[in-house]
């Protein structure tokens, strides 16, 4: 086994762990536990989930001892919110670089590739009580030795032994990635952020088709601004400021 629930436990103290061999999603047991109350920086972690979410109201499943399926609980202050799925994307995009891993790219808005292919994907998301927000729920899923053969993800998706050569721990990178998940937030909402998520994105200068929440639209992806929207030059001239959808290239 390539994953130690109590020494990772033990390693996080004083922040708490909730492990789970099977649970319906990490990011609801999270959002929960931040409702009840958990601090800062406590971690869910499960070994699979049966309710996974992804992004767009999608579903996130990898099979037992094959994936990390992580939420972190974050009281970021008010100016960093909105900088909790760069945090995510940045976090993954330097530990799989620190693992020598030369080809790691954001696809927009958070999407980590490997090799041009999806390694990770992130979900964070808010809990309110009323008008005032309590925290985010920073989910994570990251391939690490899914097999995506005769799947319909196996031109699309990557894990991350395959890719490298060599096995990895999933213990291992789980502690790498919460410390640099703990370095990186204190920076949040700094530039330094923004620009390491900036130079990483895949497509800027590309003529792309996002598919958003209000219709596909095409364009010129041309720049991103500091709150992680992506501006594109349709063909009429103007300039439309994007938030959510999925990017690709081409018509
Ligand atoms: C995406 O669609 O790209 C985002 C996927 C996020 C999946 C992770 S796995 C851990 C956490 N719990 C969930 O239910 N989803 C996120």
């Amino acid at each position: 086994m390539d994953f130690s629930p109590d020494f990772l436990r033990t390693w996080l103290l004083p922040r708490p762990l909730r492990y789970f061999e099977q649970v319906g999603s990490t990011n609801d047991v999270a959002l929960e536990w931040l409702r009840e109350g958990a601090e800062s920086g406590a971690v869910v972690v499960a070994d699979e989930q049966t309710q996974g979410r992804g992004r767009l109201g999608r579903g996130w499943y990898a099979p037992p001892g094959t994936a990390i399926m992580l939420s972190v609980i974050l009281r970021p202050p008010a100016d960093a919110v909105g900088r909790m799925t760069m945090l995510g994307a940045v976090v993954v995009c330097e530990l799989i670089e620190r693992l020598g891993a030369s080809d790691v790219s954001i696809k927009w808005p958070n999407d980590v590739r490997l090799n041009g292919r999806k390694v990770c994907g992130i979900l964070p998301e808010a809990a309110w009580s009323g008008d005032e927000l309590l925290g985010v729920v920073l989910g994570i899923g990251l391939n690490v030795r899914i097999d995506f053969t005769d799947t319909p993800f196996a031109e699309t998706a990557i894990s991350i032994e395959p890719a490298l050569g060599r096995s990895v721990t999933r213990l291992s990178l789980v502690m790498a990635l919460l410390t640099l998940l703990q370095r990186w937030e204190r920076h949040a909402a700094s530039d330094n952020l923004f620009q390491a998520w900036k130079r990483r994105l895949s497509m800027l200068g590309s003529r792309v088709t996002v598919n958003a929440p209000d219709g596909a639209v095409t364009g010129t992806a041309e720049d991103v601004d500091a709150t992680g929207a992506l501006l594109l030059r349709l063909d009429d001239g103007t300039l439309r400021r994007l938030i959510a959808g999925d990017i690709a290239l081409g018509e």
